[in-house]
């Protein structure tokens, strides 16, 4: 028998109610904002989250889903959605449009993680992009637009930490310090934290192994190391979180696991649940469209996992409408009913009105039982007599009760 394979999951009928109301808020929310979607192809070239998301990431060297087609070309599938907007914007020459493009998507992405509670191999992520402009309103912005939504998912006690990691000219000697502190003290960091002190030093903080804890809560702190610029930025973001009413918390080891940020980096965590599973994540990525061949544009933007929103939404107990089922059920016996009911059904779908036929074959009892089973309002009966006589009997779900009515009366009733 197969299976999904291993860290995916099959989005059934009856999951789909967090799934369609977290569509529709999104929907409304980023039309609330101003942002426009985009979609962009599930796989790109390798080199393109090579040259962005980073070489010595994680998500590069052991997640990506890389292949070589026919042609003989390298192609990953997206691991998140970032540089396909920022690839697409340079594409597309948006930067000719009124700045800043503010786009979203909603898509899968693809990671080789093991998989565990809101860990996939493939998952869905929300994601927002603002880009050609470098005012620090729109970090806090697209901090808004995800809460916004996580308030919309009546999340609780969750929360947003930020950070700042400053920009090409102040990060290298924030770098310098952090790789003094750790040098020396190699022989007790892990295996992991050995190779990031020499490809990715700025990780070091992120590692939550207990050997290399008490070394990581000693270390500088980037925001002691900010040029003037990315400290009146970051006072900046934090002044607008603050208008926006936005509860943020400092937290001097956010980094975030891709290479392209500068400036603000930020997640959203829940209280009870850090590390386990963030629920957001973004940042500011200044250099990206340019080390991608573009010319110089500012960005900013966060994504988050629709998986992770539902499981805390279900931890936390948040229920959602149920999907409206059908309104009517248009039960048949015979061949000339079952003729009917078909030009029935079609009528009144024509009329705005859910319906759907009985399955065939089967009983009364067992038409009546479907009815029931999915629960809609009422029931059109046709039989022989009924056809003989251009009549339907109209069962009332709700309390049982039925009456004959003419059939060309039936539309009008049911609108
Ligand atoms: P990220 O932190 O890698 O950032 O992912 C963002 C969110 O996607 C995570 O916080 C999590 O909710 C969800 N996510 C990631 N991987 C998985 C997984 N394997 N299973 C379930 N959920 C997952 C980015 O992807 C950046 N592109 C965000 C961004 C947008 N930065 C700027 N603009």
């Amino acid at each position: 028998m197969y299976q999904a394979p291993r860290g995916t999951t099959d989005i059934l009928p009856e999951d789909q109610d967090y799934w369609v109301f977290l569509e529709e808020k999104i929907s409304e929310i980023t039309r609330l904002y101003g942002y426009e979607r985009i979609e962009t192809p599930v796989f790109e070239d390798s080199s393109l989250y090579t040259r962005t998301t980073g070489e010595y990431t994680d998500i590069v060297q052991k997640e990506m889903y890389t292949f070589e087609d026919r042609g003989g070309n390298s192609l990953s599938l997206r691991p998140e959605g970032t540089p396909s907007v920022c690839r697409a914007y340079i594409q597309h020459g948006l930067q000719n449009k009124p700045q800043p493009v503010k786009l979203y998507y909603l898509t899968s992405i693809f990671r080789y993680e093991r998989p565990q509670a809101g860990r996939y191999r493939q998952s869905h992520q929300f994601g927002c992009e603002a880009i050609g402009d470098a005012d620090p309103a729109l970090d806090a912005e697209i901090i808004d637009i995800a809460w916004r939504l996580y308030q919309a998912a009546g999340l609780q006690n969750i929360s947003i930490l930020i950070n700042s990691i400053g920009c090409r000219e102040c990060r290298p000697k924030y770098l310098e310090a952090l790789k003094g502190h750790y040098s020396g003290k190699e022989e007790i960091l892990c295996s992991d934290c050995k190779t990031r002190l020499v490809n990715n030093p700025l990780r070091l903080l992120d590692c939550k192994q207990p050997k290399c804890q008490d070394i990581t809560d000693s270390a500088p702190r980037n925001i002691d190391f900010l040029c003037d610029e990315c400290s009146a930025h970051l006072d900046k973001v934090k002044e607008y979180l603050v208008a926006l009413e936005l509860p943020y918390q400092l937290n001097h080891r956010l980094v975030r696991g891709l290479d392209y940020y500068s400036r603000t980096v930020f997640e959203v965590q829940p209280e009870d649940d850090r590390a386990q599973a963030t629920i957001g994540g973004g940042g500011r990525y200044d250099y990206l469209i340019e080390e991608l061949g573009g010319k110089p544009t500012p960005g900013v933007g966060i994504a988050t996992g629709i998986e992770r929103i539902i499981l805390n939404m279900k931890k936390q107990g948040v229920e959602v409408p149920l999907l409206p089922s059908p309104r009517v059920l248009v039960a048949y016996m015979g061949d000339e009913a079952k003729k009917q009911a078909v030009r029935l059904t079609s009528d009144l779908r024509e009329a705005g009105i859910s319906t759907v036929n009985a399955a065939s074959g089967k009983s009364l009892k067992a038409q009546l039982k479907q009815a029931n089973t999915l629960g809609v309002s009422y029931t059109v009966i046709l039989g022989e007599d009924e056809v003989k006589n251009s009549t339907a009997v109209l069962r009332d779900m709700t309390n049982a009760s039925q009456e004959i009515v003419p059939f060309n009366k039936l539309l009008e009733l049911l609108k």
